[in-house]
C-alpha cells in the first residue's frame, strides 16, 4: 500500500481553501448526467491506465464501473459520494500539474469546465449506471470502424 505523499496532504489544505471559495461555474449543468458528461472524460482520459488489465501498474485503481471505482485504488475509496472536494479522484485532477499525483499524467490537464463536472457529479452522489450500460471500455479495446 502506497501512502499519499505528504505534499498532497499539505497541499490539500491550501487546495481546499482555494477551491472551497469557488462555486460552480455558471456553465456547469444543474444536473450532471453520467453518460453525457462523465463517461467521455473517464473513458478518453483515464481508462487507458485505470482498467482491470493495467490497474496493478497504476495505483491499483480500476475505473471501469462504479463498484470498482468505489472499492479499488491504493487510497480507496477515491470517490466519496456527496463530497467532491474531499475525494482523491477530484483532488488529483485539481492539484498543480507539477505534483506527482497530478492526473492525468500528461501536460494536458482537464479544463476547468470538466473539473466542475467531476466535482458536481461526486457532490450529487456519483450516480453511475450499473451493469453493462455503465461499464467503461479502455481505449485499447475500442472497436475501430471497418
Ligand atoms: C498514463 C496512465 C494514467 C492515466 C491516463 C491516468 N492515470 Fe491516474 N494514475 C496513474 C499512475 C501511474 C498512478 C499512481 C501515481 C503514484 O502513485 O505516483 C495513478 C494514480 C491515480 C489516483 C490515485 C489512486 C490511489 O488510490 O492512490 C487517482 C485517483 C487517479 N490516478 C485518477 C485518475 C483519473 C481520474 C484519470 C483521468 C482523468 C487518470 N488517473 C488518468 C496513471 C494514469
Amino acid at each position: 500500500m502506497k501512502r499519499l505523499p505528504a505534499s498532497l496532504i499539505f497541499a490539500s489544505g491550501a487546495l481546499l481553501l482555494a477551491i472551497g471559495c469557488q462555486t460552480y461555474s455558471s456553465k456547469t449543468p444543474e444536473v450532471i448526467d453520467f453518460q453525457e458528461h462523465i463517461r467521455p472524460i473517464l473513458e478518453n482520459r483515464c481508462l487507458e491506465c485505470h482498467n482491470p488489465v493495467n490497474a496493478a501498474d497504476n495505483a491499483n485503481l480500476n475505473l471501469e464501473s462504479r463498484e470498482s471505482a468505489l472499492t479499488t485504488g491504493d487510497h480507496a475509496p477515491v470517490i466519496l459520494p456527496g463530497n467532491g472536494r474531499q475525494s482523491v479522484l477530484y483532488r488529483v485532477l485539481a492539484v498543480e500539474n507539477t505534483h506527482p499525483l497530478f492526473m492525468p499524467p500528461s501536460p494536458d490537464r482537464l479544463w476547468e469546465y470538466q473539473l466542475g463536472l467531476v466535482r458536481k457529479w461526486i457532490d450529487q452522489g456519483a450516480p453511475w449506471p450499473a451493469g453493462s450500460p455503465g461499464k467503461l471500455v479502455r481505449p485499447q479495446d475500442w472497436e475501430t470502424p471497418e
